[in-house]
């Protein structure tokens, strides 16, 4: 289960499952279970719904094994990346994967115990009879597990009561898994330098759900700038996401439970979870992964098993050739072209553990609608699809956001694509651009709204070549179509216009090639690559903003005002911060992956934080901030729910920028242990709460927003 980085044409050796293989799995002996204790998946909430998958991280700065890491300077940044990114990725998935209960891991006998009665006459035949003197607790992949968080352990005489050595820890309340973390130099580290994190499973409750794993970042990632806060939030993700059930070694565990059941009670393991095609390639053969491939393929109604890599009898990770670009495929090309999507969240509807929010997909540009035949070692090369490539000629990759080489790596079997090349490709990265006065003969931009195009344009006002006809200058003739940046921008779903330096904005038909002003030569409409989301539309053109203020987070407070004595219930402010939300998001005019973690107050104050997401595509949050803020003061926000209107108070409207999460975290002590929990926010407890009365209102319409719009005494924006 290790994450191999792959940048550009740097290609690494995979040792996927070898982490995992090197962890006993442990789940509770029956006899072990105290009489009250719950397991985690035989209990209820009271109101029998699934809850977010609350995770808590446990930083545990000790490794036992090798590789201690230096705390001082860089370790301390690496610390605190890794922290932020655990924090983000487990925020991400906590809405998409539910489950119940609370928590408490078992302890090895085969470690504490060095002997067992072994009579089967006597009462205490089986129990520890003699206690291993080197036994230093438990640990996961070198984390080592608090004693708080495990069952105790005893020593039995032949006959009669044990003698409690360690009794019960107080076990972990409100939580599903426990993720154990580190950030360390060790061997796998120094053996594979392209590793950035790797991350074993380590228990398993009593229906083989995962209890604990640890991921184990490989610090010198940590520290180096290469890897931005969003790839480590990936490359966290992915590794989450394996220690979840995502792995070869707890495919077999995977249950069938009867569908519509949030209960386990009727689950049963599963009879075929895998199997071998007749051309000897692994599939995945459970019914959601199966059917979710075959609907991005295109070809609903035919079961398709999903193709595994081949890693050795066992394998982590899907078939790149298949869904290059996911999440869970084995190598890691950037948080900018890695996708969280449908398949790998079918995945875990099928382990039987989860329930999955389908919802929080996204979308997979590679394959989709392109046939059964689409990533076969057989048709890859034919020019079937325009996927893949032949030769070794420059383009574009297929996201649009790199120019890239034709060329293979060892996950594509000898298939070949237009992968980014080594540097400077990125297109939406305006430090790759020329320097001002340098010549520009082919009008690229660089800019985080430019895209690739396969393109052979040469600027018609050349030095000493602009009197001549194109066809007597010489180097035109040999212009080849080759990947160009340029600006684009969406115009609606599916459609876009280009801007070439020194250009007006001329309309790109998807699928046709286009001449543009100024230029000799052609630029290529690619089809249905770009602007596929609403996403981004109309949200150029303003002053290009550097890339290093993406990161940045803002929380955005809205006071409300609605009908006089008008009181909500949980369940009404869960949904009256989502209506809230999408008037916001329309009004950005941006998508809603830059809003996260809506709540809304009793006193009507909403709140919501902002960041942008990784895959996000549109303008930075500090622009999108900048702009919301400006609009809010114009005109008031207003919103439509349960029968009554709800208005934005523009003096009440707060900012809080530089909101930062991750630097809360940093005043650790080594070997302490931190428990993040994570918040289940108003879409967990919230939405499952007993419904409180509501009167709702109707709607008022002496509301109107136009009376909202005067501002108080000390109105506008306060920035605290
Ligand atoms: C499901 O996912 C979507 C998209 O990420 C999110 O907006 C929604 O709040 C999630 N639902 C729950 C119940 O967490
Ligand atoms: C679950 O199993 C029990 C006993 O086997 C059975 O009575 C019950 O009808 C089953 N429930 C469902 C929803 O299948
Ligand atoms: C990319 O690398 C090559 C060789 O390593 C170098 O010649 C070239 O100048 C680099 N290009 C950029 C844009 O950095
Ligand atoms: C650009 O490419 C097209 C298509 O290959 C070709 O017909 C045209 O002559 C090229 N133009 C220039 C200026 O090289």
């Amino acid at each position: 289960m290790l994450l191999l980085l792959l940048l550009g044409v740097v290609t690494s050796r995979c040792l996927h499952d070898e982490t995992q293989k090197s962890v006993s799995l442990l789940r509770p002996p029956f006899s072990q279970l105290p009489p009250n204790f719950r397991s985690s998946s035989f209990t209820l909430s009271s109101s029998g719904e699934p809850q977010p998958l609350r995770i808590q991280t446990c930083y545990t700065g000790d490794p036992t094994s090798d590789g201690a890491w230096d705390l001082e300077g860089d370790g301390m940044r690496g610390r605190s990346r890794a922290l932020a990114a655990v924090r983000e990725a487990t925020q991400r998935i906590q809405g998409v994967l539910a489950v119940q209960g609370p928590l408490l891991l078992s302890r090895d006998p085969a470690r504490y115990c060095h002997a067992v009665w072994g009579d089967p006459d006597t009462p205490n035949y089986h129990r520890c009879s003699l206690l291993n003197p080197g036994y230093k607790g438990e640990s996961c992949l070198g984390a080592k597990i608090p004693d708080a968080h495990l069952r105790g352990y005893a020593l039995w005489p032949e006959q009669g009561p044990p003698q409690v050595i360690q009794p019960d820890g107080p076990g972990v309340q409100n939580t599903d898994f426990l993720l154990y973390m580190q950030v360390a130099h060790t061997s796998k580290c120094h053996q594979e330098p392209s590793i950035i994190a790797y991350a074993a499973c380590c228990q398993l409750d009593s229906e083989d759900r995962p209890l604990a794993g640890t991921i184990v970042y490989c610090a010198q990632h940590l520290t180096s700038p290469s890897l931005s806060h969003s790839d480590i939030v990936m490359a966290t993700l992915h590794e989450l996401l394996h220690v979840l059930g995502f792995s070869g070694q707890l495919f077999k565990n995977w249950r069938d439970c009867p569908s519509g059941l949030s209960v386990r009670e009727n689950c049963s393991t599963r009879q075929q979870v895998t199997r071998r095609d007749k051309w000897g390639q692994l599939l995945l053969t459970t019914p959601a992964v199966s059917h979710s491939l075959a609907k991005h393929l295109g070809v609903l109604g035919v079961s398709l098993g999903v193709p595994l890599e081949e890693e050795g009898p066992l394998s982590s990770h899907w078939e790149a050739r298949l869904l290059q670009g996911s999440l869970m495929t084995a190598t890691f090309d950037g948080a900018q072209r890695t996708r969280l999507d449908a398949v790998t969240l079918a995945a875990f509807k099928d382990s039987g553990w989860y329930q999955v929010n389908h919802s929080a997909a996204e979308e997979l540009l590679w394959g989709q609608g392109s046939g059964l035949e689409f990533g076969l070692v057989t048709t890859c090369g034919t020019g079937s699809s325009d996927f893949f490539c032949t030769g070794s000629g420059l383009g574009c990759h297929y996201l649009h956001l790199d120019k890239g080489s034709c060329s293979s790596d060892p996950m594509l079997e000898g298939c070949r694509m237009y992968k980014p090349l080594a540097n400077g490709s990125e297109c939406w990265k305006k430090e790759n651009g020329f320097p001002a006065g340098v010549v520009n003969p082919h009008g690229e931009i660089y800019h985080s709204q430019s895209r690739c195009f396969l393109a052979n344009l040469t600027s018609q006002l050349l030095p000493a070549d602009e009197t001549r006809h194109p066809s007597q200058i010489p180097h035109l003739k040999e212009v080849e179509l080759t990947g160009r940046c340029y600006l684009h921008q969406c115009t609606e779903r599916g459609a876009y216009k280009v801007q070439v330096e020194g250009s007006p904005w001329v309309p790109c038909l998807p699928g046709k090639a286009i001449q543009i002003p100024g230029y000799y030569g052609l630029l290529f409409c690619p089809r249905g690559r770009l602007c596929q989301t609403n996403e981004g539309t109309n949200a150029v053109t303003s002053p290009p903003v550097s890339l290093s203020t993406q990161d940045l987070l803002f929380q955005l407070s809205l006071g409300l005002a609605g009908p006089p004595g008008h009181s909500l219930g949980k369940e009404q402010q869960e949904e009256l911060a989502e209506a809230v939300l999408q008037a916001l998001v329309s009004r950005g005019g941006s998508g809603r992956c830059y809003f996260h973690s809506p709540s809304i107050t009793t006193s009507l104050v909403f709140t919501v934080r902002m960041w942008k997401s990784p895959g996000c595509q549109g303008p930075s949050v500090s622009m999108l901030h900048r702009a919301l803020t400006l609009t809010l003061q114009e005109k008031p926000l207003e919103v439509y729910h349960g029968g009554a209107s709800f208005t934005t108070k523009d003096n009440q409207l707060l900012v809080t920028s530089d909101y930062n999460p991750s630097m809360t975290h940093l005043s650790l002590t080594m070997g302490l242990c931190l428990m993040l929990l994570i918040l289940v926010g108003a879409l967990g407890t919230a939405a499952y709460q007993k419904r409180a009365t509501l009167q709702v209102g109707p709607s008022a319409p002496y509301h109107l927003p136009e009376l909202h719009n005067t501002r108080g005494p000390d109105g506008g924006i306060r920035e605290v």
